[in-house]
């Protein structure tokens, strides 16, 4: 069933997704010339996607509290790294090109909710080494893991938490200077989606970018990715079906969203 919407969404989302043709916006136009449709490799490239595929390969079972959608909060379950890597892993695709934004919009400080083994966060902090990124991920062995992935990659521009986003997310915000990037990527649920985004509006700057991931994975993300593009406080949204691109900048007069080809 869920396959099913799945694909439905998928289908409307081709019919829908335009390329750079006809695309007034210039800020649109130039971020599909030169985020999307940046072709070039850079050496972090590689050595995520070697570690990746290790941990695809890595058989050892650990404990997962798992506190994401679908769950039974606060069941715990053995899971394999491999299993954990196949479903939970941030793919090449996506990884690039969160490691393009970030070079584009020169982001430095940076937040991302749900660490899993570390994937995404290696392209994010790997394309600013002079930047930081916290990571929070409620899984307390998923977290160890992730620790080890940063230290073969000797990344060490990442600061993680271990915790619920329920009780972490907020004293962090409160803590720290706004953000210039926050990548929701747990608990993909439509009521807790729509809570975060709500925790995290008033510690936006004007050029604080938000990425959600999975918008259309189930009919709750769908329906919580339709609140949050429609906000009005919301001047520019992107679709790219696996992540919903948010921008506040108060430059962008009309509010406009964009459904775009990836
Ligand atoms: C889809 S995975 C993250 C993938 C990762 N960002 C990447 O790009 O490779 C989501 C993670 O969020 C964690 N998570 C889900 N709900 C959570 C919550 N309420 N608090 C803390 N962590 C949570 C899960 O344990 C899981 O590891």
């Amino acid at each position: 069933m869920k396959h099913l919407f799945l694909l439905k969404q998928y289908l409307s989302y081709r019919l829908k997704a335009k390329t750079a043709h006809g695309i007034h916006s210039p800020f649109v136009y130039d971020f599909i010339e030169t985020v999307l449709k940046d072709q070039r490799t850079f050496y972090a490239f590689d050595e995520i996607k070697s570690l990746r595929e290790e941990l695809l390969q890595d058989a050892t079972l650990i404990n997962v509290e798992d506190l994401g959608a679908g769950s039974l909060h606060g069941s715990v379950k053995q899971r394999s790294i491999i299993d954990i890597a196949k479903n939970a892993g941030r793919n090449e695709k996506f990884g690039k090109l969160l490691f393009r934004i970030v070079e584009k919009y020169q982001c430095k400080n940076m937040l991302e909710l749900g660490t899993s083994l570390g994937i995404g966060t290696s392209y994010i902090a790997s394309a600013a080494k002079n930047g930081q990124v916290i990571t929070i991920e409620g899984s307390n062995e998923i977290a160890d893991k992730a620790a080890e992935t940063f230290e073969t990659l000797s990344l060490n521009n990442i600061r993680q938490l271990k915790g619920n986003f329920d009780d972490v997310l907020s004293p962090i915000l409160q803590q720290n200077p706004p953000f210039d990037l926050i990548m929701i990527d747990g608990n993909h649920r439509e009521e807790a989606t729509i809570k975060y985004f709500n925790e995290i509006m008033p510690f936006i700057k004007d050029d604080t970018l938000l990425i959600f991931d999975d918008i259309h994975w189930s009919r709750g993300m769908h329906k919580a990715w339709q609140t949050i593009h429609l906000d009005q406080r919301v001047r520019l949204s992107i679709d790219l079906f696996f992540f919903g691109l948010i921008f506040y900048r108060k430059d962008f007069k009309e509010k406009q969203h964009f459904t775009l080809k990836y």
